[in-house]
């Protein structure tokens, strides 16, 4: 709900259990005043606390009050240049060469349903009660104006909003820095937790106390990145899982991000996210608008617990699209590890015939199977089959797989090309590459430069053709390498500033067409693993490669990070062969399957090459999936250990909506002699119902608050218990 107060000119907005409120200041300046736990009432600019602020300079129209400083407000979106010393919300060249931007209200609108954004991706409202509020700012001088979006999507506690940028003035103005969200606080004990980490080793999180000072994260490599993840969350100092104030902000973009918390001198805090402005340049002329993506945003007096419960709530039901979004995915196998490019379509076949027996659902034929790709040299970007590898093409492979019951996926990776193709041959200036410079290569391939409609353009064409040539249920698009060299020979000078956010508004223009043309084809996000795991991507691939690394014991920490803001139904979790090919561990095959069913749940191996137990093990691993994929995919998820501190075992459990049901999973990650007695508190059940464990009935009382007395396991064995109740 959307409250405004004339009187008070307060703007309220309501979700569930938070309250989000700014204030229209006698100068025009929108203040933010509260952000936390349902208000009724009340008017929270109260808390502001007028002092004379020494070095905090005072606006012309507060005349003699020193009391007044943009520098001591809390903002709603903060300008730059006039007074505010802290991190700006919008930067800007303006055409007299100043960078002066002073925002005041001009208007504001309340809508029923959730604002679209044209050609991003953003929540949308199907099915849940929500309201747009549109706040216009304007800096007079130079006719920029602002339109701030704010979604309330009141049933998941979630705040989200955008930022359109006007040039209502006579001059061109560049854009140089224009944050999704900007979010003050009077206050700022806290610690702040982001996603690090790098290649096979995404999402870690790092908590940090926060002092005095700006500290950011972000990525400049053009994808929203394997080191940092475009999340961020304050907490209370003393927040756990369970208890504690958080307040976190994700971006539903896939490009370059910066995420800033800056500690003041007054132990205040301000929280920005948005585009990085990283050689971020945007040239509005006259009467042209630019639109900043999506920030989404929760509160949680629960703990980290509840606020991720929100997010993967809201992100499974109103952020993925399409007929897969909420249905089970089929059960996968995919080649890439066991043959890497060395494959024909026998090969692929023997695989699928040996998966078909145990009840796998779909063949994915990864990496090679296109081009002259025998290796990963040559022949990105060529996108017709090869015929050596498939005589034929694809519709008999096809055919053939179907012929097992299975379905048919494929691998591609159309924003790529290598100078050993003949699309780099015919048109070298469509990868990016600046006038006079060599070309920086990574994985041996350039980047296409998806801001030309003709390069888009090639790859629909290609993408098309492909998908029609044959019965293709999946698509695995992944991206191997980070963008440099960033010139686009399809812009002028002034406009390359702009490269960035094009080359990724041309992906999700790709996405979207598919998406239209293809509603049934389900596509798994992908980028060298993880790389470009977002809330960007997940509006157009419900599913997303969580890591190339697939050794169960460094998934237990990629998973657990990954679930701080992405639902386990968004994580590719694959069981592979063993000793793992990055980590050279051997982990037990039912380890592996336990790992694997907490995300979308396949193989990435030869069956052909297991002993006859372990093929009893893989048929026993899908029925258990088949069984309960529901809850694991629908219902909440509790982290209930900490993989990154030395406990001795990482635990986790999915309980469904009704709570009459549960999976929970326990890996043993270290095994010490004479150990510790093995209890394990369950969360998240009813504890006034009754459940049956492995043929015992308990109270979700005793479960919750006594606990269950795990086996004494060896290290990386795992034990997993589906619970009904009685
Ligand atoms: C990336 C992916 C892998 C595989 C290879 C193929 O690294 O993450 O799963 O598809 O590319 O080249």
């Amino acid at each position: 709900m959307i409250q405004y107060d004339a009187e008070r000119r307060t703007l309220t907005l309501h979700t569930r259990s938070t309250s989000y409120q700014m204030k229209i200041d006698a100068t025009g300046v929108l203040l933010h005043t509260y952000y936390g736990e349902k208000l009724r009432k009340g008017d929270l600019s109260r808390l502001i606390c007028p002092e004379d602020r020494g070095f905090s300079p005072n606006p012309d129209e507060v005349g003699l009050d020193r009391t007044w400083s943009l520098d001591t407000q809390p903002q709603e979106y903060s300008s730059s240049g006039v007074g505010d010393f802290r991190q700006p919300a919008l930067e800007a060249d303006l055409a007299d060469g100043s960078h002066i931007v002073d925002l005041r209200y001009v208007g504001h609108t309340v809508a029923d349903g959730k604002y679209a954004l044209e050609g991003l991706p953003a929540f949308y409202d199907e099915g849940v009660a929500a309201q747009t509020l549109t706040v216009e700012l304007r800096d007079k001088c130079s006719g920029l104006t602002v339109e701030l979006l704010y979604g309330v999507l009141e049933e998941y506690d979630m705040i989200t909003r955008a930022v359109r940028v006007r040039n209502d003035g006579a001059a061109p103005v560049q854009l140089t820095r224009v944050a999704s969200a900007c979010l003050d606080f009077f206050t700022g004990d806290w610690d702040f937790i982001t996603l690090g980490g790098a290649y096979a080793r995404e999402r870690e999180p790092v908590r940090t106390t926060l002092t005095q000072g700006v500290h950011t994260v972000g990525s400049v490599r053009g994808s929203s990145s394997h080191q940092q993840n475009p999340f961020l969350v304050l907490c209370d100092r003393d927040a756990t899982e369970d208890t504690g104030c958080c307040w976190a902000m994700a971006l539903v973009y896939s490009g370059n991000f910066q995420a800033t918390v800056e500690h003041t001198q007054f132990h205040e805090t301000r929280m920005t996210m948005g585009i990085h402005p990283f050689h971020f340049c945007w040239r509005l002329e006259p009467g042209e608008s630019f639109t900043a993506p999506e920030a989404a945003m929760v509160f949680s007096r629960q703990g980290l617990g509840h606020m991720s419960r929100m997010f993967h709530r809201a992100i499974r039901l109103n952020l993925c699209r399409g007929p897969w979004k909420d249905a089970r995915r089929p059960i996968l196998i995919n080649n890439w590890e066991a043959t890497l490019f060395d494959f024909d379509a026998d090969k692929i076949y023997s695989i699928a015939q040996a998966a078909s027996k145990v009840g796998v659902e779909m063949m994915v034929m990864d990496d090679g199977w296109f081009g002259q790709r025998n290796d990963d040299f040559g022949g990105l970007g060529d996108w017709n089959v090869n015929q050596e590898k498939l005589p034929g093409g694809l519709a008999p492979l096809a055919e053939r797989i179907k012929g097992l019951g299975m379905k048919f996926g494929i691998w591609v990776e159309p924003e790529m090309v290598n100078e050993n193709s003949d699309l780099y041959r015919a048109h070298p200036d469509w990868a990016f590459q600046a006038p006079g410079r060599p070309v920086t290569r990574g994985r041996y391939q350039l980047v296409l430069d998806l801001t030309r409609a003709e390069v888009r353009q090639y790859i629909l064409d290609n993408l098309r053709t492909m998908l029609k040539s044959a019965d293709i249920s999946y698509v695995k698009w992944d991206m191997n390498r980070s963008l440099t060299d960033v010139w686009s020979a399809g812009l002028p000078a002034e406009r390359q500033g702009e490269v960035y956010h094009r080359f990724v508004l041309g992906v999700y223009e790709i996405l979207e067409a598919l998406h239209q043309e293809f509603p049934q084809l389900l596509i798994e996000g992908c980028s060298g693993g993880g790389g470009r795991f977002d809330c960007g991507m997940l509006y157009y691939t419900p599913q997303i490669w969580c890591s190339d690394n697939t050794d169960a014991m460094d998934r237990l920490r990629i998973q657990y990070g990954t679930s701080y803001c992405y639902p386990c139904c968004t994580m590719g979790a694959h069981v592979s062969a063993v000793p793992n090919g990055l980590t050279h561990r051997s982990t037990p095959f039912h380890t592996r399957g336990v790992v694997a069913a907490a995300g979308t749940f396949g193989y990435e191996l030869d069956l052909n090459e297991l002993s006859p137990e372990e093929l009893e093990e893989v048929a026993h691993q899908i029925a258990a999936f088949r069984n309960y994929w529901d809850v694991v995919m629908r219902g909440d998820y509790y982290r209930l250990t900490d993989p990154f501190r030395h406990e001795c075992f990482c635990a986790w459990m999915h309980v469904s909506p009704d709570r009459t049901r549960a999976v929970v999973s326990v890996v043993q990650t270290q095994r010490h002699a004479n150990p510790v007695r093995p209890l394990l508190r369950m969360k998240g059940l009813d504890p006034d119902k009754d459940y049956l464990v492995e043929g015992k009935v308990y109270g979700g009382d005793e479960l919750m608050y006594a606990g269950l007395a795990l086996p004494f396991l060896d290290e990386c064995q795992a034990v997993q218990y589906q619970i009904k109740e009685v």
